[in-house]
């Protein structure tokens, strides 16, 4: 961002007291207020819990890409120890770890003067501390689950048979059952299974836009969905078909156009536009490219600076390892290069032959 870009959304930022940027987060859940439940999450996560209090030992949470299965495991990070009681909730993000590193991960995470020594001790701090006491729990919560390697899902396995441990996994429906066949004596002993669903209603959408903006302006008291119209958020749950991810990165969008047109109503007409990125506009030139690598160029062909990683993911809403993969694959295509270095990390940019293609689309 430029100097002058800077100065705009600076002003648009304070006309409506927004001290950060209502769609860029760091992590999918700062904040628990944030996080919009849905009308049947009552009835539906009712006997989800209850069945994690009773010892269930695995459960899953599945869902389609985008839908909320990270968000809903750190709602559970933030709440599920208070929840349940007596029990201590250790949230994996991604689990590309060996059998060791899991385990000192664990460890440390329950308390770091455990998680020492070879092999063979951080497997016996381990079973001491969930055999330490009858009535409590460790309840290991692990997100993007079929990523598991062979060798820690037979740890995983091992452990899913201590009486005191219990599992909830989350990930994408077929590539979960998929994983589950290779951890066998896992799919035996699976109980209940929440599956995240789209969002049923505009309302939601409503919802979940009204607290980004009450996050950027630092208070929860009141929800508000302006620069954003009703009609505006109606067009933005249709367009986005209910996935969370993709109303957000609407309304991003949006708000983007409407910063540098220093437009402070956000409508219908807007949203429309948004929405129409250049997937749609230079759909031949993109077509060969898979959704997420399209995002990525529609990203960086706007950032002619460049983008840490950090700022790709975050913006899109995606996890580390998917823009890495993508970035990875736009630059074998000769599609994405990097631009600069700042410390350790790289900047990347569109190639010139690429940027050259897309100026003229
Ligand atoms: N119930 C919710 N309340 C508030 N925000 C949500 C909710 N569900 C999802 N989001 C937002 O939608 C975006 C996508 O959610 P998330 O990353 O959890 O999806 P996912 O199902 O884990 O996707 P993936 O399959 O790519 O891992 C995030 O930015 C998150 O903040
Ligand atoms: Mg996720």
């Amino acid at each position: 961002m430029n100097e002058y870009e800077e100065k705009v959304k600076k002003d648009y930022f304070s006309k409506f007291g927004w001290k950060r940027d209502p769609f860029i987060l760091r992590g999918v859940l700062p904040h628990p207020s944030l996080y919009v439940r849905r009308k049947d999450d009552h009835q539906r996560l009712g006997p989800f819990i209850e069945a994690l209090k009773e010892g269930q030992s695995v459960s899953l949470v599945v869902g389609p890409v985008g839908s909320g299965k990270s968000t809903l495991l750190k709602l559970f990070d933030y709440e599920l120890e208070r929840v349940l009681g007596n029990c201590r909730v250790v949230f994996i993000e991604q689990p590309g770890f060996t059998q060791e590193q899991f385990m000192k991960l664990v460890l440390s995470r329950i308390n770091s003067g455990m998680a020492n020594g070879d092999k063979v001790s951080l497997y016996e701090n381990l079973k001491n501390w969930v055999n330490g006491s009858r009535d409590r729990r460790l309840i290991l919560m692990i997100d993007e689950a079929p990523e598991i390697p062979e060798e820690t899902g037979r740890l995983i396995r091992n452990l899913s048979d201590m009486e005191n441990i219990s599992f909830i996994l989350s990930g994408v429906p077929d590539k979960i059952a998929k994983s589950m066949e290779k951890m066998q004596p896992l799919l035996d002993r699976k109980g209940s299974e929440y599956e995240v669903k789209p969002f049923e209603s505009p309302e939601l959408t409503w919802e979940l836009i009204a607290r980004r903006i009450c996050y950027a302006k630092g208070d929860f008291s009141e929800l508000d969905i302006r620069p954003f119209t009703d009609e505006a958020i109606e067009k933005i749950h249709e367009m986005s078909g209910g996935s969370p991810r993709e109303a957000l990165r609407i309304a991003h969008d949006a708000l983007r156009r409407a910063m540098v047109s220093k437009n402070y109503e956000i409508d219908e007409q807007l949203v429309a536009e948004s929405g129409r990125s250049v997937i749609v506009t230079e759909g031949e030139i993109l077509r060969e490219f898979s959704e997420v690598q399209r995002k990525i160029i529609t990203l960086l062909r706007n950032k002619p600076e460049g983008l840490l990683i950090r700022e790709i993911y975050e913006s899109l809403g995606i996890t580390h390892n998917t823009a890495k993969t993508s970035l990875k694959r736009l630059r074998n295509k000769g599609v994405v290069r990097v631009c600069r270095r700042k410390g350790r990390a790289y900047i990347y940019c569109l190639s010139e032959e690429w940027r050259r293609r897309l100026m003229k689309g």
